[in-house]
């Protein structure tokens, strides 16, 4: 890491913070560089956001940001976009490019405790923890009954997971200890001593997972490849008895094929974290007895968020020392 001084003797260059981030990792910035920062947390509309980037030579983004190709070339002056997220679907990569700015994400440091989220929603849909919980809640519970929240077991069973990186690796390892059988699918299949370490995983194409599995898991990036990965005809080919979580991208699932599916039946529950058009999602969500519902926060424990920040401000402080930052994603 650059110490402070790379800058010294220099007037620092001015960068700004597009959402709220931890005070102390505020404070480290301003070691480096004269901030400007949105610690009341504003949304800007984009003609808000072009504004707010005019003299700026770096800007710490999260998902939430759409680094709109208008945005970009309204900024050219821009030598780094950090975005505080594995995921930079929020950033349009080839006008970034184009202009020869940097663009950094944070990998790694979120694996493990998104995997534990995706566990945790895929525990609670399939044994209808939430739903049972507001049960509870509503004063219903009055005698214990046979079949009361009748689930699917998640020992013994088939997990499917779609989009074998590191977070869906670190979700089949953990499948180690509930005994289960893992397929998966991925652009590419992993390298066999990959393989092994993901619970045995065997890769299978989407159709032959989707028929196979009793849960799916999705842990893939959001692309224009990517869209609807899920739509109406693969939740058609799934079990009917089925759980489908969701930890990666609003977007990789029709969200309205998937209302229409839980509605009916046609698959049992599902688990998502993410939306189409989040956080306006669609609100028919609400109606459903059978989905886990969470805001965007499979990535949410204080160590990591607080791990996320860190990272994409030291591949800011790299990028702005004219070195190549350790999360580029794309070649300037
Ligand atoms: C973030 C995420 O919390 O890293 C990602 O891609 O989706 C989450 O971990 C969120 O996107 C904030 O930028």
């Amino acid at each position: 890491m650059p110490q402070a001084d790379f800058l010294l003797g220099t007037s620092m260059e001015k960068i700004f913070v597009a959402r709220a981030i931890f005070p102390d990792v505020l404070e480290r910035l301003t070691q480096y560089f004269e901030v400007e920062a949105n610690q009341e947390d504003r949304i800007y509309a984009e003609t808000e956001l072009m504004e707010k980037l005019r003299g700026k030579v770096a800007v710490l983004t999260t998902a939430s940001e759409t680094m709109s190709a208008a945005v970009i070339k309204a900024n050219l002056q821009l030598k780094a976009i950090c975005n505080m997220a594995v995921g930079y679907n929020n950033i349009d990569l080839n006008a970034a490019t184009a202009a020869g700015i940097m663009v950094t994400n944070t990998p790694d440091v979120l694996n493990e405790t998104t995997a534990d989220f995706g566990w945790a929603l895929l525990m609670a849909t399939a044994r209808r923890v939430t739903e049972s919980e507001h049960w509870l809640r509503a004063g219903e519970w009055q005698k214990w009954r046979y079949d009361s929240f009748l689930g699917a077991d998640v020992h013994g069973a088939t997990l499917g997971i779609i989009g074998m990186g590191r977070i869906g690796q670190a979700i089949a390892r953990r499948s180690i200890g509930f005994n289960m059988r893992v397929v998966y699918h991925n652009r590419s299949r992993l390298a066999p001593d990959l393989e092994r370490e993901a619970n045995n995983a065997v890769y299978a194409s989407k159709e032959e997972l989707l028929a196979v599995a009793d849960h799916i898991v999705l842990a893939l990036p959001y692309s224009a490849a990517s869209h609807h990965t899920i739509a109406a005809a693969d939740l058609a080919q799934m079990k009917r008895s089925a759980t489908l979580v969701n930890v990666a991208r609003g977007g990789i699932v029709d969200d309205a094929a998937l209302i229409e599916a839980l509605a009916d039946g046609r698959i049992a529950a599902a688990g998502l974290d993410v939306f189409e058009n989040e956080p306006h999602f669609d609100p028919r969500f609400l109606m459903l007895k059978n989905v886990v519902l969470t805001p965007h926060i499979a990535s949410a424990s204080k160590a990591t968020r607080h791990a996320m920040a860190e990272c994409a401000v030291d591949n800011m402080v790299v990028a702005l020392s004219k070195q190549r930052p350790p999360n580029l994603v794309n070649s300037v």
